[in-house]
């Protein structure tokens, strides 16, 4: 277990990296009848990750944030070995929040040689960003449900940004009883709408103005079906022809589903979420806007 204090710090940070400490910890918090939030995160901490655990460190009296590149969550043609890892400035950006402990286990801690359970949420886990990475779901599902009984929070934070995701830990939760609150966060963008995300820094400066075409084509879901257009195909072909415009975009999808089932509408309804992935060079986005009538 490692202490570590900076000068400018009013808490310190305590990093674990086993099991055994992380449950001393929290242990110890629960004894002083803290509240305790979990921030789950795969590190190269940005503004978004950020928002997630300021709104932890306003809501609870015990902020945990678990950094780990989940292997189980890439395809093996993904870009796990790539995935930025910055942990001195993660550790750097959690003190300042002032996170009480962060939990950076090694993958052997989660996976040890012999791990052979998984948890699949059917059906939600097979469709948009699951049909496009097959597995991926499941990842994260399984590192999840380990976190949440690693850490047994009141209060489990995610982004919207990664909607389907948020959408199938809900329904785990809600499935297998597991008694946390999931408090969902908005998404951060920039100022000029580009959701924020841990890939965009392998953008070049030419395809981050293709991958505004994403954000953009959100909006223009929602600007016609707020304007009346009752056909959500002809929705659908207008954000494909949006995206198609930008240079060295390659669309996986784009579309106007249910938000709670991700079934593709074809006529409006009063609540609709329009999601998007594309390749943007070597980097693959997503974004998604809820819309409302
Ligand atoms: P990661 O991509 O590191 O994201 C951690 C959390 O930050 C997720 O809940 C994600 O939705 C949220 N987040 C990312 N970008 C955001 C943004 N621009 N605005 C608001 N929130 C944002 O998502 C994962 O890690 C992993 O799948 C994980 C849940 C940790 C399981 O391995």
């Amino acid at each position: 277990m490692r202490l570590l204090q900076s000068e400018t710090a009013t808490r310190d940070l305590v990093v674990v990296e086993r099991v055994e400490d992380l449950r001393i910890e929290v242990e110890t918090a629960r004894k002083s009848d803290f509240s305790i939030a979990v921030v789950p995160t795969m590190g190269a901490l940005h503004v978004g990750h950020l928002s997630l655990i300021q709104t932890a460190r306003e809501e609870c009296d015990f902020v945990v944030v678990t950094i780990f590149v989940n292997p189980e969550q890439f395809g093996p043609n993904e870009d796990f070995n790539e995935y930025p890892r910055t942990l001195n400035a993660d550790l750097n950006a959690c003190r300042e929040l002032g996170v009480d402990l962060v939990f950076h286990p090694s993958r052997k801690t989660i996976y040890p040689d012999d791990f052979s359970t998984f948890v699949e949420v059917k059906g939600l886990s097979d469709v948009l960003e699951g049909k496009c990475r097959p597995g991926h779901f499941r990842g994260v599902t399984t590192v999840v449900m380990k976190l949440l009984n690693l850490v047994q929070p009141d209060v489990a934070y995610f982004g919207r940004k990664d909607y389907q995701q948020q959408l199938l830990i809900r329904n785990m939760c809600r499935d297998l009883n597991v008694p946390v609150e999931i408090s969902v966060c908005p998404t951060v963008r920039e100022p000029d709408g580009l959701a924020l995300s841990s890939r965009n820094r392998y953008l070049s400066s030419t395809q981050r103005q293709s991958a505004l075409s994403l954000s953009q084509c959100l909006r223009l879901a929602k600007n016609r079906l707020l304007a009346g257009e009752t056909n959500v195909s002809v929705v659908r072909a207008e954000m494909q022809n949006l995206l198609e415009s930008a240079a060295n975009v390659r669309v996986d999808y784009a579309t106007v589903a249910h938000p709670e089932t991700l079934e593709e509408l074809s006529q409006p309804l009063s609540s609709m979420i329009a999601l998007v992935a594309a390749r943007v060079g070597k980097s693959r986005l997503i974004d998604n806007l809820p819309i409302r009538l």
